[in-house]
């Protein structure tokens, strides 16, 4: 079997792919990525000189690279690749529009042509907006998105969902929470509270710290996406979700604690324009249909994950060099 991964030099991409690797060793992956500052060929190196792993630098907007990728028939394609962070499509949307968007557009049109078999999107929560203290997310919930990053995976999600019921493409959706785990990029919440804690610099706090994210372990994520890809109904939308909300400022405290430093470096900053206030997600579709739930315990994963960054400084010494520091530098003198 062959698979075909967009973005797979990401956070949950890499995961993945490394999961697959794991559990399958005859499957065969290429991985398509443009690496964007968000993509990082650090975060598989252990799979170079891997025969049953190839990576190809490039643009899912290029229908060049993508014909040519399809034209070798993969069995299925896993589509990562995406603009991904909230803060940045406020600033700048144009890049989520192309690449959300756009980028979903050639590869549904490449695939199409080619007639793939099976197309698994990789979707967000965020597409449906905002929840008040209570409920949750089901994947009857109408689409509500609030931000240029969550309006733009929203239209990427119409834009499949139209190709499967006009041309019967074999397409489905996944919308998962919160993930955290191993390389992701610190400019993300968990990632860039590990990394100012180590470093005793202060832990900025949108707003009052009460909105609510529901926090998802990578590695179960990617346990639930193998599922989907092998065992969904083709049109199908799966909700995946670890059950597992916490407050932003609880998140923030507990990584603290755990990293034995002071309160002191909570610091609460001018919230996010248009800040969703709670997602939370109700998996008892994916669990129900393909028994799948969320495994990891947040206090374990948590642990795990902070320990996972304190034994790769180097690499978090080198995502936050160069142009990560503008980039912060930029954000926080318009706070
Ligand atoms: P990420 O930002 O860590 O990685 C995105 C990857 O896509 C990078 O390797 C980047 O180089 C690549 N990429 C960007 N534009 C590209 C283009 N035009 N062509 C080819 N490659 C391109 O993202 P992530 O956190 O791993 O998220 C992966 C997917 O999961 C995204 O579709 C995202 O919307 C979705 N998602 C993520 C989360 C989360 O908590 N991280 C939650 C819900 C959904
Ligand atoms: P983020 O990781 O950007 O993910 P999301 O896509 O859910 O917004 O942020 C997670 C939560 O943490 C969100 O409520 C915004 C908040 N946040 C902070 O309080 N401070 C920060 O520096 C960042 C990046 C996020």
């Amino acid at each position: 079997m062959k698979i075909l991964v967009t973005g797979g030099a990401g956070f949950i991409g890499s995961n993945f792919i490394r999961y697959m690797r794991e559990v399958y060793p005859d499957l065969f992956i290429t991985n398509l990525d443009k690496l964007t500052y968000a993509g990082n060929l650090d975060n598989l190196r252990d799979l170079e000189g891997d025969s049953h792993y190839r990576f190809v630098r490039g643009d899912i907007c290029d229908l060049q690279i993508v014909n040519e990728l399809m034209s070798a028939r993969p069995d299925a394609v896993i589509h990562f690749a995406a603009e991904t962070h909230v803060d940045r499509s406020i600033h700048e949307a144009r890049s989520f529009v192309e690449t959300n968007v756009l980028g979903t557009y050639c590869l549904l049109e490449a695939a199409r042509e080619q007639r793939v078999e099976r197309f698994v999107q990789i979707s967000t929560d965020e597409v449906y907006g905002s929840l008040p203290p209570s409920g949750r997310f089901t994947e009857e919930t109408p689409l509500s998105p609030n931000s240029p990053y969550s309006a733009s995976k929203a239209a990427a999600d119409l834009l499949v969902r139209s190709y499967v019921h006009t041309h019967r493409f074999p397409a489905l959706i996944t919308r998962c929470s919160n993930n955290y785990g191993a390389y992701q990029f610190p400019e993300k919440f968990l990632p860039l509270m590990i990394n100012n804690a180590r470093l005793g610099k202060k832990l900025p706090i949108y707003g009052d710290g009460e909105n609510v994210r529901d926090w998802l372990f990578a590695r179960d994520h990617c346990r639930a996406i193998d599922r989907v890809m092998r065992k969904g109904r083709v049109g199908e939308i799966y909700n995946i979700g670890g059950h597992n909300e916490w407050q932003n400022i609880e998140v923030a405290r507990l990584v603290l604690k755990e990293l034995g430093k002071p309160e002191s470096l909570l610091q609460f900053v001018q919230d996010r324009p248009g800040h969703d206030r709670r997602y939370a997600i109700d998996a008892g579709k994916i669990g129900k249909e393909l028994d799948w739930k969320a495994e990891t315990k947040f206090e374990d994963g948590l642990r795990w994950t902070i320990r996972w960054y304190l034994e790769h400084e180097a690499w978090l010494d080198q995502v936050t060099s160069g142009d990560y520091r503008t980039y912060y530098e930029r954000m926080y003198a318009k706070r």
